[in-house]
């Protein structure tokens, strides 16, 4: 069983006049690798800053293994950062800059453990030697830091920050200033070193296929609020509210009624689902996700709109269809032009019920699509009611 190793209980965070952190409450298991995901601005990194000690809540506590560390500094918590920057020392070599953390640290002396004295340096290069083939960058000491690729020094961060063998390693977008191809190969090699070392990570991305892909817990936050801790199985196909539906993914969020257990009504029609407990007729969004949704001649369907759009992504096609009025996105191996009438199936696992929230009605809907071309519109059309305005 996996044992509880940090608990951040009720803290909230003001800057100025500001809320920041509204009450979060979470606690981080040994060995976990939990990701904080959110848009930017919702309180990733001020969480991030209060776990590692370099910013104290406005109220609020913070455990590890059960003690209160609310005052205890940086240097004296079982945690180390990655941080986005990784300013490695360019005038010292590999080696050096991995061994940098231990060269500054003192620890007990194995014969006299009330005296510290330096790490001996057959250690620090057992230990250098031993994080660089972790990272897999065996050999590499000698190299300068200018000699390496982005993602090679990402690497040389990692093995500097899991070299003094902290408890926690908390990543704040490690990967962000890498390319894409990059980006997915280091996600898989962080999630290979972090089962590897076996230690905690918390990790932070704005990045929702990068929160699937690494994480054993994704906590979604938005506006200094936990909107949904869970697996990435439930964040994706158990979605909390409309948000977290929308962050998560493509969805379609729909308006609905849930009439009684498993019976959810939109557009005036009936459909089955597998949702129970609501109150009868109570409002809720309905989440259809894109891939969840039969193409069907016109006469078979549950419902039938107008194709709007269709763009080929490689694999399957994104489809946009006008259910009267409201925009659904599809994806489908199965092409249909425009302008054609259709007809649409959906599983009774397909429809993902929730509770109405604050965002109803905000998300979920994709008139909007072709985010470039409309951007393009908003700008002339604001520039029109500038030139009005002269
Ligand atoms: N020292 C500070 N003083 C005032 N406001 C701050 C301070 N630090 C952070 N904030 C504000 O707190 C909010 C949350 O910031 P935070 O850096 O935690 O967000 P984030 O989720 O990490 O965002 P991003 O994805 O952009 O890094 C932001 O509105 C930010 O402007
Ligand atoms: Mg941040």
């Amino acid at each position: 069983m996996s044992k509880e190793l940090i608990r951040l209980s009720d803290c909230f965070m003001k800057f100025d006049d500001d809320v920041i952190l509204d009450h979060i409450n979470l606690y981080i298991n040994d060995k976990e690798f939990l990701t904080l995901l959110g848009p930017s601005g919702c309180g990733k990194t001020t969480t991030l800053r209060i776990i590692g000690g370099f910013q104290k809540p406005t109220s609020g506590d913070v455990f590890f293994d059960g003690v209160r560390i609310n005052d205890v500094p940086p240097h004296k918590r079982k945690v180390n950062t990655v941080f986005q920057k990784y300013a490695l020392f360019t005038h010292m070599n590999i080696f050096e800059n991995v061994a940098f953390g231990l060269r500054v640290n003192k620890v007990p002396d194995p014969k006299d453990p009330k005296r510290m004295i330096k790490v001996p340096e057959s250690e620090i290069k057992e230990r250098v030697e031993e994080a660089l083939a972790l990272v897999n960058l065996a050999g590499y000491g000698k190299r300068s830091v200018n000699s390496l690729s982005g993602g090679q020094q990402q690497r040389v961060a990692i093995a500097r920050a899991i070299v003094n063998r902290p408890q926690v390693l908390l990543l704040d977008e490690p990967l962000g200033a890498l390319d894409l191809k990059l980006r997915k190969d280091m996600q898989i090699e962080l999630k290979r070193i972090q089962q590897q070392v076996g230690i905690t990570f918390i990790y932070v991305t704005h990045d929702q296929e990068e929160a699937l892909t690494m994480s054993d817990t994704i906590v979604v936050m938005n506006e200094g609020k936990i909107q949904q801790i869970g697996t990435p199985e439930d964040i994706y196909n158990e979605p909390k509210n409309a948000f977290v539906a929308d962050f998560i993914g493509e969805s379609n969020i729909i308006d609905g009624v849930m009439h009684e257990d498993y019976v959810v009504g939109m557009y005036g029609r009936k459909f089955k689902c597998l949702d129970k407990g609501f109150a009868p007729n109570e409002p809720v969004d309905v989440v259809i996700r894109p891939e969840d949704i039969d193409i069907v001649p016109e006469a078979e369907g549950q419902l039938t709109g107008t194709v709007t759009e269709v763009t080929f992504k490689g694999i399957h096609y994104d489809i946009i269809v006008d259910f009267r009025g409201f925009k659904w996105l599809i994806q489908t191996t199965d092409y249909s032009p425009v302008g054609a009438k259709i007809g649409v199936k959906i599983d009774p696992d397909g429809f993902h019920i929730m509770k109405k929230s604050q965002y109803s009605g905000t998300f979920g809907d994709y008139s909007s699509y072709s985010s470039e071309y409309d951007e393009l519109n908003e700008d002339r059309l604001e520039d029109e009611e500038d030139g009005d305005e002269e």
